[in-house]
């Protein structure tokens, strides 16, 4: 079966074409983030005009470098939400008449089980059951994943995702958006253990998380030593991923070892973030625990997770209606 998918959660207007549950055809993404850095993060308005703009050559470019025509197409897959709705509605309604034209079954994507999903494009791809943490700008949820469909959420943040508080401390570094790929090549050249920020792990058992504390905590030490040079700013840096990358391995290997995975996923844009995985990779090896991450293209927000994920979808039946629409908020993670 080949599949069409589209995201436009966020700021990233993307197309690709999968065939099977695995095989990427094409991946296309156009990248709205020099639109928005002025502005320090995501104008949601700026980003509906502008996946407006790019669907049309976006789904053309996937569907030429896959060396298809519209026929070839079996199914349509778009994300449904989370995400900003006048962004998704671009998406969703051009897929949502790409299928109906066609006569095609259309499945409505969770965008976090799209992430999940990415794992399963990677190489080599973790066998059932794993934990997967998905680590974006929007959430930080770890789940327990038994097959290509079934999905259990362990925990998530109780206030600012990861790549939330990585944007947020760029900020107060005066880095600038997104912060995540600046913080990580600043930490490089600072040491972690000059200032130690908190670490919140909640209570025992709870794979929940929280960061909003250590957000705040940077802000507070910045506040009352202000940052003299770039050797300053590396140290909060890296010392603020070390806090993080702490949080982040802790909770993995303990809801790991709870169910007795041997392996853990880790994908969405703070994946991209080559220390954390390798911090991770060494931790888990201690516990003979596997780690893998998708290739950098795979991090962040892109349409051929999308499309395997719905691939699967079709598959199962759990196609979406003309009457479908999408949603902000991820209440109900199979809706
Ligand atoms: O998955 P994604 O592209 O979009 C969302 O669904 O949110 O994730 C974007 C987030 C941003 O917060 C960005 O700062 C973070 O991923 N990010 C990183 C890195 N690259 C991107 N965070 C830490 N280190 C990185 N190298
Ligand atoms: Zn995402």
């Amino acid at each position: 079966m080949i599949v069409l998918g589209i995201e436009s959660s966020c700021d990233e207007t993307a197309a690709a074409v999968v065939d099977g549950y695995d095989r990427v055809l094409s991946s296309v993404i156009a990248s709205q983030v020099d639109a928005h850095r002025p502005y320090g993060g995501v104008v949601p308005e700026l980003a509906s005009r502008m996946h407006v703009e790019a669907i049309t050559p976006v789904v053309t470019r996937a569907m030429d470098k896959a060396g298809l025509l519209i026929q070839d197409i079996d199914g349509v897959a778009a994300t449904r939400g989370p995400g900003l709705v006048g962004a998704l509605l671009v998406g969703f309604s051009f897929a949502k008449a790409f299928a109906w034209a066609r006569h095609l079954p259309f499945a409505g994507v969770n965008h976090l089980e799209a992430h999940i999903h990415s794992l399963l494009l990677t190489r080599p791809a973790p066998e059932f059951p794993f934990i997967a943490l998905v680590v974006s700008g929007g959430h930080t949820n770890i789940y327990h994943v038994f097959s290509d469909n079934r999905f259990e959420l362990m925990g998530q943040t109780r206030d600012d995702a990861a790549g939330e508080a990585f944007d947020k401390v760029a900020k107060t570094l005066g880095l600038g958006y997104p912060g995540g790929p600046g913080i990580e090549a600043l930490a490089k050249k600072g040491d972690p253990g000059d200032i130690v920020f908190p670490r919140s792990l909640l209570e025992k058992g709870s794979f929940d998380f929280s960061f909003s504390g250590l957000k705040s905590a940077v802000a507070r030490y910045v506040h009352e030593h202000p940052l003299q040079s770039h050797e300053d700013k590396a140290r909060v840096a890296a010392a603020f991923q070390s806090a993080v990358i702490d949080v982040v391995c802790e909770k993995l290997l303990a809801a790991a070892r709870s169910r007795s995975c041997r392996q853990i996923g880790i994908s969405g844009g703070v994946a991209a973030n080559q220390t954390l995985v390798a911090a991770l990779t060494r931790r888990a090896a201690r516990h003979r625990i596997r780690v893998m991450a998708p290739p950098v293209s795979l991090c962040g927000d892109n349409a051929a997770m999308v499309a395997a994920r719905g691939a699967v979808m079709i598959r199962d039946g759990q196609t979406c209606g003309l009457d479908h629409d999408v949603f902000s908020r991820a209440l109900n993670l199979s809706a």
